[in-house]
Protein backbone atom coordinates (compact mmCIF):
# COMPACT_ATOMS: atom_id res chain seq x y z
CA UNK A 1 0.00 0.00 0.00
CA UNK A 2 1.24 3.00 -0.73
CA UNK A 3 2.60 5.47 2.05
CA UNK A 4 -0.15 8.40 3.32
CA UNK A 5 1.76 11.29 2.52
CA UNK A 6 -1.28 13.56 3.26
CA UNK A 7 -1.92 16.52 5.94
CA UNK A 8 -3.90 18.50 7.81
CA UNK A 9 -2.46 22.60 7.84
CA UNK A 10 -4.66 25.01 9.31
CA UNK A 11 -8.01 23.25 8.65
CA UNK A 12 -7.19 22.18 5.15
CA UNK A 13 -6.00 18.69 3.67
CA UNK A 14 -3.07 18.42 1.53
CA UNK A 15 -2.97 15.08 -0.72
CA UNK A 16 1.03 15.90 0.33
CA UNK A 17 3.15 18.67 2.10
CA UNK A 18 4.79 20.44 -0.78
CA UNK A 19 3.66 23.61 -2.23
CA UNK A 20 5.29 25.85 -4.68
CA UNK A 21 6.26 28.83 -3.59
CA UNK A 22 4.49 32.27 -4.87
CA UNK A 23 6.63 33.09 -7.67
CA UNK A 24 7.46 32.74 -11.31
CA UNK A 25 6.75 29.40 -11.09
CA UNK A 26 3.16 30.18 -10.02
CA UNK A 27 2.62 33.23 -12.26
CA UNK A 28 0.02 31.41 -14.95
CA UNK A 29 -2.26 28.95 -15.24
CA UNK A 30 -0.73 27.22 -17.67
CA UNK A 31 2.00 26.54 -14.71
CA UNK A 32 -0.12 25.90 -11.59
CA UNK A 33 -1.99 23.35 -13.82
CA UNK A 34 0.97 21.81 -14.67
CA UNK A 35 2.14 22.20 -11.12
CA UNK A 36 -0.61 20.45 -9.84
CA UNK A 37 -0.47 17.68 -12.84
CA UNK A 38 3.46 16.72 -11.41
CA UNK A 39 2.06 15.96 -7.85
CA UNK A 40 2.52 19.17 -5.84
CA UNK A 41 0.04 19.18 -3.12
CA UNK A 42 -0.87 23.14 -3.15
CA UNK A 43 0.39 25.95 -4.69
CA UNK A 44 0.43 29.71 -3.54
CA UNK A 45 0.31 31.92 -6.38
CA UNK A 46 2.50 34.50 -7.76
CA UNK A 47 1.66 37.79 -5.48
CA UNK A 48 -1.68 39.46 -6.96
CA UNK A 49 -2.30 43.69 -6.31
CA UNK A 50 -4.01 46.51 -7.19
CA UNK A 51 -1.46 48.86 -7.84
CA UNK A 52 0.82 49.44 -11.49
CA UNK A 53 3.16 46.72 -11.34
CA UNK A 54 6.73 47.71 -14.11
CA UNK A 55 9.38 45.49 -13.78
CA UNK A 56 12.75 46.84 -14.29
CA UNK A 57 14.28 46.57 -17.59
CA UNK A 58 16.69 44.29 -17.45
CA UNK A 59 16.75 40.57 -16.63
CA UNK A 60 14.31 39.93 -13.06
CA UNK A 61 16.45 36.69 -11.86
CA UNK A 62 19.17 35.26 -11.97
CA UNK A 63 21.60 32.27 -10.29
CA UNK A 64 24.87 32.83 -8.49
CA UNK A 65 26.91 29.51 -8.78
CA UNK A 66 30.14 28.51 -7.35
CA UNK A 67 33.36 26.48 -8.28
CA UNK A 68 34.02 23.73 -6.37
CA UNK A 69 37.93 24.01 -6.28
CA UNK A 70 38.39 28.32 -6.49
CA UNK A 71 36.24 30.23 -4.02
CA UNK A 72 34.92 32.17 -7.20
CA UNK A 73 31.19 32.88 -6.85
CA UNK A 74 29.74 34.33 -10.18
CA UNK A 75 26.51 34.92 -12.35
CA UNK A 76 28.38 33.81 -15.30
CA UNK A 77 28.26 30.39 -16.45
CA UNK A 78 31.09 28.51 -16.65
CA UNK A 79 31.25 24.20 -16.69
CA UNK A 80 31.40 22.22 -13.67
CA UNK A 81 29.57 24.75 -11.33
CA UNK A 82 27.52 24.24 -8.20
CA UNK A 83 24.46 26.79 -7.73
CA UNK A 84 24.91 28.83 -4.67
CA UNK A 85 21.64 31.15 -4.94
CA UNK A 86 18.97 32.90 -6.75
CA UNK A 87 18.93 36.33 -6.85
CA UNK A 88 15.53 38.28 -8.11
CA UNK A 89 14.31 41.98 -7.94
CA UNK A 90 11.31 41.19 -9.37
CA UNK A 91 8.32 42.59 -8.35
CA UNK A 92 4.78 40.95 -7.52
CA UNK A 93 2.39 39.63 -10.55
CA UNK A 94 2.11 42.55 -13.51
CA UNK A 95 -1.53 40.46 -14.21
CA UNK A 96 -4.09 42.63 -13.07
CA UNK A 97 -6.78 41.01 -10.36
CA UNK A 98 -9.36 40.95 -12.99
CA UNK A 99 -6.92 38.47 -15.08
CA UNK A 100 -6.15 36.52 -12.10
CA UNK A 101 -10.22 35.44 -10.96
CA UNK A 102 -11.22 33.23 -13.51
CA UNK A 103 -7.90 31.65 -14.04
CA UNK A 104 -8.56 31.05 -10.25
CA UNK A 105 -11.95 29.79 -10.33
CA UNK A 106 -10.77 27.31 -13.85
CA UNK A 107 -7.95 25.93 -11.99
CA UNK A 108 -9.84 25.08 -8.53
CA UNK A 109 -12.57 23.20 -10.98
CA UNK A 110 -9.95 21.35 -12.69
CA UNK A 111 -8.12 20.76 -9.66
CA UNK A 112 -10.87 20.98 -6.58
CA UNK A 113 -8.55 18.06 -3.92
CA UNK A 114 -5.36 20.11 -4.90
CA UNK A 115 -4.84 23.77 -2.32
CA UNK A 116 -4.94 27.08 -4.18
CA UNK A 117 -3.46 29.37 -2.09
CA UNK A 118 -4.19 32.97 -3.02
CA UNK A 119 -0.76 35.16 -2.48
CA UNK A 120 -1.96 39.21 -2.22
CA UNK A 121 -0.48 42.32 -1.30
CA UNK A 122 -1.42 46.21 -1.06
CA UNK A 123 -0.31 49.23 1.21
CA UNK A 124 -1.39 49.84 4.47
CA UNK A 125 -1.12 53.84 4.89
CA UNK A 126 -4.74 54.63 5.11
CA UNK A 127 -8.35 53.09 5.30
CA UNK A 128 -8.48 52.99 1.54
CA UNK A 129 -5.46 50.61 1.48
CA UNK A 130 -6.68 48.23 3.94
CA UNK A 131 -9.64 48.34 1.99
CA UNK A 132 -7.63 47.02 -1.04
CA UNK A 133 -6.31 44.03 0.92
CA UNK A 134 -10.01 43.29 1.22
CA UNK A 135 -11.02 43.60 -1.94
CA UNK A 136 -8.37 41.10 -2.77
CA UNK A 137 -9.20 38.74 -0.38
CA UNK A 138 -13.15 38.15 -0.93
CA UNK A 139 -12.62 38.46 -4.75
CA UNK A 140 -9.66 35.37 -4.53
CA UNK A 141 -11.60 33.79 -2.14
CA UNK A 142 -15.06 34.09 -4.02
CA UNK A 143 -12.90 32.45 -7.11
CA UNK A 144 -12.65 29.42 -4.74
CA UNK A 145 -9.26 29.92 -3.12
CA UNK A 146 -8.37 27.80 -0.31
CA UNK A 147 -6.77 30.28 1.29
CA UNK A 148 -4.78 33.51 1.37
CA UNK A 149 -1.18 34.48 2.09
CA UNK A 150 -0.47 38.19 3.20
CA UNK A 151 2.47 39.26 0.95
CA UNK A 152 4.16 41.24 4.03
CA UNK A 153 7.51 40.69 2.52
CA UNK A 154 8.59 41.79 -1.05
CA UNK A 155 11.89 43.45 -0.31
CA UNK A 156 11.75 44.81 -3.38
CA UNK A 157 9.02 47.86 -2.79
CA UNK A 158 9.84 51.68 -2.55
CA UNK A 159 6.71 52.63 -0.69
CA UNK A 160 7.47 52.52 3.20
CA UNK A 161 3.76 51.03 3.51
CA UNK A 162 3.97 47.99 1.56
CA UNK A 163 5.82 44.24 1.35
CA UNK A 164 8.96 43.84 3.81
CA UNK A 165 8.47 47.72 5.00
CA UNK A 166 4.96 46.11 7.11
CA UNK A 167 6.64 43.57 7.72
CA UNK A 168 9.30 44.96 9.68
CA UNK A 169 6.58 46.70 11.70
CA UNK A 170 4.48 44.67 14.16
CA UNK A 171 1.78 47.04 14.39
CA UNK A 172 1.09 47.52 10.93
CA UNK A 173 1.23 43.44 10.41
CA UNK A 174 -1.06 43.16 13.15
CA UNK A 175 -3.32 45.80 11.53
CA UNK A 176 -2.92 44.26 8.11
CA UNK A 177 -4.27 40.79 9.10
CA UNK A 178 -7.31 41.75 11.14
CA UNK A 179 -8.09 43.89 8.07
CA UNK A 180 -8.16 40.61 6.20
CA UNK A 181 -9.56 38.39 8.80
CA UNK A 182 -12.98 40.58 8.84
CA UNK A 183 -13.79 39.47 5.63
CA UNK A 184 -12.02 35.92 5.02
CA UNK A 185 -13.73 33.42 5.20
CA UNK A 186 -10.58 31.03 3.87
CA UNK A 187 -7.37 30.37 6.55
CA UNK A 188 -4.86 33.57 6.44
CA UNK A 189 -1.21 33.16 6.22
CA UNK A 190 1.07 35.50 6.94
CA UNK A 191 4.29 35.86 4.93
CA UNK A 192 6.94 37.51 6.84
CA UNK A 193 10.38 38.84 5.60
CA UNK A 194 13.66 37.61 6.96
CA UNK A 195 15.25 41.16 7.26
CA UNK A 196 14.22 42.02 10.80
CA UNK A 197 16.43 41.43 14.35
CA UNK A 198 13.75 39.33 15.93
CA UNK A 199 11.16 38.00 13.54
CA UNK A 200 9.00 36.79 17.03
CA UNK A 201 8.62 40.06 17.42
CA UNK A 202 6.67 40.01 13.53
CA UNK A 203 4.75 36.97 14.19
CA UNK A 204 3.38 37.91 17.06
CA UNK A 205 1.51 41.03 15.60
CA UNK A 206 -0.01 38.59 12.93
CA UNK A 207 -0.88 36.14 15.38
CA UNK A 208 -2.95 39.13 17.27
CA UNK A 209 -3.72 40.23 14.11
CA UNK A 210 -5.59 36.61 13.92
CA UNK A 211 -3.52 34.94 11.50
CA UNK A 212 -3.94 31.01 10.93
CA UNK A 213 -0.42 30.63 10.00
CA UNK A 214 3.24 32.21 9.62
CA UNK A 215 4.92 31.58 6.57
CA UNK A 216 9.02 31.99 6.45
CA UNK A 217 11.50 32.85 4.94
CA UNK A 218 10.83 35.52 1.87
CA UNK A 219 14.42 36.13 0.16
CA UNK A 220 17.25 37.77 2.13
CA UNK A 221 18.05 41.34 0.88
CA UNK A 222 21.20 41.24 -0.98
CA UNK A 223 23.55 42.48 -3.90
CA UNK A 224 24.58 41.23 -7.14
CA UNK A 225 28.62 41.22 -7.03
CA UNK A 226 31.06 43.77 -8.87
CA UNK A 227 32.90 42.08 -11.73
CA UNK A 228 36.33 42.94 -10.87
CA UNK A 229 37.37 43.49 -14.52
CA UNK A 230 34.59 45.61 -15.45
CA UNK A 231 33.82 47.13 -12.03
CA UNK A 232 29.94 46.66 -12.82
CA UNK A 233 27.64 44.97 -10.94
CA UNK A 234 26.96 41.59 -12.38
CA UNK A 235 23.39 42.68 -12.57
CA UNK A 236 22.41 46.19 -13.48
CA UNK A 237 20.34 48.51 -15.22
CA UNK A 238 22.34 51.52 -17.11
CA UNK A 239 24.94 50.88 -14.41
CA UNK A 240 22.44 51.15 -11.59
CA UNK A 241 21.12 48.39 -9.16
CA UNK A 242 19.10 48.01 -5.91
CA UNK A 243 18.87 45.55 -3.23
CA UNK A 244 17.30 42.63 -4.52
CA UNK A 245 16.48 39.21 -2.99
CA UNK A 246 18.62 35.89 -2.14
CA UNK A 247 16.96 32.77 -2.42
CA UNK A 248 18.16 29.04 -3.04
CA UNK A 249 20.80 26.88 -1.04
CA UNK A 250 22.53 29.97 0.39
CA UNK A 251 19.63 30.72 2.42
CA UNK A 252 18.50 27.33 3.92
CA UNK A 253 20.55 27.32 6.92
CA UNK A 254 19.60 30.97 7.41
CA UNK A 255 15.82 30.49 6.91
CA UNK A 256 15.95 27.11 9.57
CA UNK A 257 17.39 29.75 12.26
CA UNK A 258 14.54 32.15 11.59
CA UNK A 259 12.35 29.11 11.50
CA UNK A 260 13.45 27.55 15.01
CA UNK A 261 13.11 31.38 16.73
CA UNK A 262 9.37 31.16 15.34
CA UNK A 263 8.58 27.43 16.15
CA UNK A 264 10.35 27.62 19.77
CA UNK A 265 8.40 30.70 20.47
CA UNK A 266 4.89 29.03 19.51
CA UNK A 267 4.87 25.56 19.60
CA UNK A 268 1.53 25.06 18.96
CA UNK A 269 1.12 27.18 15.91
CA UNK A 270 0.83 26.53 12.59
CA UNK A 271 4.28 27.08 10.09
CA UNK A 272 4.64 27.03 6.38
CA UNK A 273 8.54 26.68 6.03
CA UNK A 274 10.49 28.05 3.28
CA UNK A 275 13.75 28.79 2.09
CA UNK A 276 16.51 26.59 -0.19
CA UNK A 277 14.46 23.64 -0.28
CA UNK A 278 15.83 21.18 -2.89
CA UNK A 279 15.22 17.57 -1.75
CA UNK A 280 13.11 16.03 1.11
CA UNK A 281 16.32 16.24 3.42
CA UNK A 282 15.88 19.99 3.31
CA UNK A 283 12.19 19.45 3.94
CA UNK A 284 13.01 17.29 7.03
CA UNK A 285 14.48 20.09 8.57
CA UNK A 286 11.59 22.34 8.33
CA UNK A 287 9.14 19.42 9.93
CA UNK A 288 11.53 18.24 12.43
CA UNK A 289 11.68 21.79 13.54
CA UNK A 290 7.52 21.82 13.72
CA UNK A 291 6.78 23.47 10.18
CA UNK A 292 3.04 21.40 8.51
CA UNK A 293 4.05 22.53 5.10
CA UNK A 294 6.60 23.71 3.44
CA UNK A 295 6.96 25.57 0.30
CA UNK A 296 9.75 25.39 -2.91
CA UNK A 297 10.74 28.48 -5.40
CA UNK A 298 14.53 28.39 -6.73
CA UNK A 299 14.78 24.52 -7.08
CA UNK A 300 11.43 24.71 -9.09
CA UNK A 301 12.24 27.50 -11.34
CA UNK A 302 15.84 25.43 -12.39
CA UNK A 303 13.71 22.26 -12.99
CA UNK A 304 11.30 22.89 -16.05
CA UNK A 305 9.90 25.75 -14.33
CA UNK A 306 7.58 23.98 -11.84
CA UNK A 307 10.00 21.18 -10.64
CA UNK A 308 8.11 17.95 -12.16
CA UNK A 309 11.46 16.55 -10.52
CA UNK A 310 11.81 18.08 -7.45
CA UNK A 311 8.15 16.87 -6.43
CA UNK A 312 8.45 13.69 -7.21
CA UNK A 313 12.02 13.61 -4.94
CA UNK A 314 10.22 15.29 -2.59
CA UNK A 315 7.48 12.90 -2.39
CA UNK A 316 9.75 9.56 -2.37
CA UNK A 317 11.80 11.01 0.23
CA UNK A 318 9.33 11.50 2.30
CA UNK A 319 7.57 7.98 1.78
CA UNK A 320 11.11 6.13 2.32
CA UNK A 321 11.83 8.36 5.43
CA UNK A 322 8.61 7.42 6.89
CA UNK A 323 8.81 3.41 6.38
CA UNK A 324 12.00 3.71 7.28
CA UNK A 325 11.22 5.58 10.64
CA UNK A 326 7.97 3.63 11.22
CA UNK A 327 6.20 6.75 10.97
CA UNK A 328 2.63 6.58 9.86
CA UNK A 329 2.06 10.48 9.24
CA UNK A 330 3.28 14.09 9.42
CA UNK A 331 1.85 14.19 13.32
CA UNK A 332 4.57 11.10 14.10
CA UNK A 333 7.93 13.26 13.67
CA UNK A 334 6.35 17.05 13.34
CA UNK A 335 8.90 19.13 15.96
CA UNK A 336 10.55 16.64 17.14
CA UNK A 337 14.31 18.42 17.02
CA UNK A 338 12.51 21.66 17.94
CA UNK A 339 13.88 21.44 21.41
CA UNK A 340 17.39 20.33 20.15
CA UNK A 341 18.01 24.00 19.91
CA UNK A 342 19.29 26.04 23.20
CA UNK A 343 21.27 28.57 24.72
CA UNK A 344 24.88 28.36 23.90
CA UNK A 345 25.66 27.96 28.09
CA UNK A 346 23.33 24.85 27.72
CA UNK A 347 25.66 22.80 25.54
CA UNK A 348 28.46 21.05 27.13
CA UNK A 349 31.96 21.95 28.11
CA UNK A 350 35.09 20.84 27.23
CA UNK A 351 35.76 21.50 31.30
CA UNK A 352 32.07 21.31 32.61
CA UNK A 353 32.89 23.10 35.94
CA UNK A 354 34.58 26.29 34.49
CA UNK A 355 31.97 27.89 32.38
CA UNK A 356 29.32 29.95 33.68
CA UNK A 357 27.60 31.65 30.35
CA UNK A 358 30.64 34.38 30.32
CA UNK A 359 30.13 35.16 34.11
CA UNK A 360 32.64 34.94 36.52
CA UNK A 361 31.61 31.59 38.70
CA UNK A 362 29.45 32.71 41.47
CA UNK A 363 28.78 36.49 39.74
CA UNK A 364 24.93 37.29 39.23
CA UNK A 365 23.67 36.82 35.95
CA UNK A 366 21.89 39.81 33.86
C1 LIG B 1 12.00 35.54 -9.04
C2 LIG B 1 11.32 35.46 -7.71
C3 LIG B 1 10.08 36.07 -7.55
C4 LIG B 1 9.42 36.01 -6.33
N1 LIG B 1 8.18 36.59 -6.19
C5 LIG B 1 7.51 36.49 -5.02
C6 LIG B 1 6.19 37.01 -4.89
O1 LIG B 1 5.60 37.56 -5.84
N2 LIG B 1 5.57 36.90 -3.68
C7 LIG B 1 6.17 36.28 -2.61
O2 LIG B 1 5.56 36.19 -1.54
N3 LIG B 1 7.42 35.76 -2.72
C8 LIG B 1 8.09 35.85 -3.89
N4 LIG B 1 9.34 35.29 -4.00
C9 LIG B 1 9.96 34.61 -2.83
C10 LIG B 1 9.75 33.10 -2.85
O3 LIG B 1 8.37 32.77 -2.74
C11 LIG B 1 10.50 32.41 -1.70
O4 LIG B 1 10.03 32.93 -0.47
C12 LIG B 1 12.02 32.64 -1.76
O5 LIG B 1 12.50 32.56 -3.09
C13 LIG B 1 12.80 31.63 -0.90
O6 LIG B 1 12.56 30.31 -1.36
P1 LIG B 1 13.66 29.50 -2.24
O7 LIG B 1 14.94 29.47 -1.44
O8 LIG B 1 13.05 28.15 -2.46
O9 LIG B 1 13.84 30.26 -3.51
C14 LIG B 1 10.02 35.33 -5.23
C15 LIG B 1 11.26 34.70 -5.41
C16 LIG B 1 11.91 34.75 -6.63
C17 LIG B 1 13.24 34.06 -6.79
Amino acid sequence: MATNLSVSFTGLRFENPFLLASAPPTESENNIMRAFDAGWGGVVTKTIGLHPVVDVAGPKTTFLSATPDSPNLSIRKRPGTALHSSWNWELISDKTLDWWMPRIARIKKAHPTRVLVASIMAGSGNDNELGHWQTLAKACQDEGADALELNLSCPHMDRVDMGSNIGKDAQLISTVTRAVKEVARVPVWAKLTPSTTDVVVEARGAFLGGADAITSSNTFPSLPLIDPETLEFEVNVDGLISLGGLGGPAILPLSLAKMAQLTQAFPGRAFSGIGGIAEFGHALNYFLLGCGTVQVCTAAMLDHAIGPNIIKDLKSGMAEAMERNGWTSLDDFIGQRRDRIVAHSKIRRQDPEAYHGGYEAGQAKG
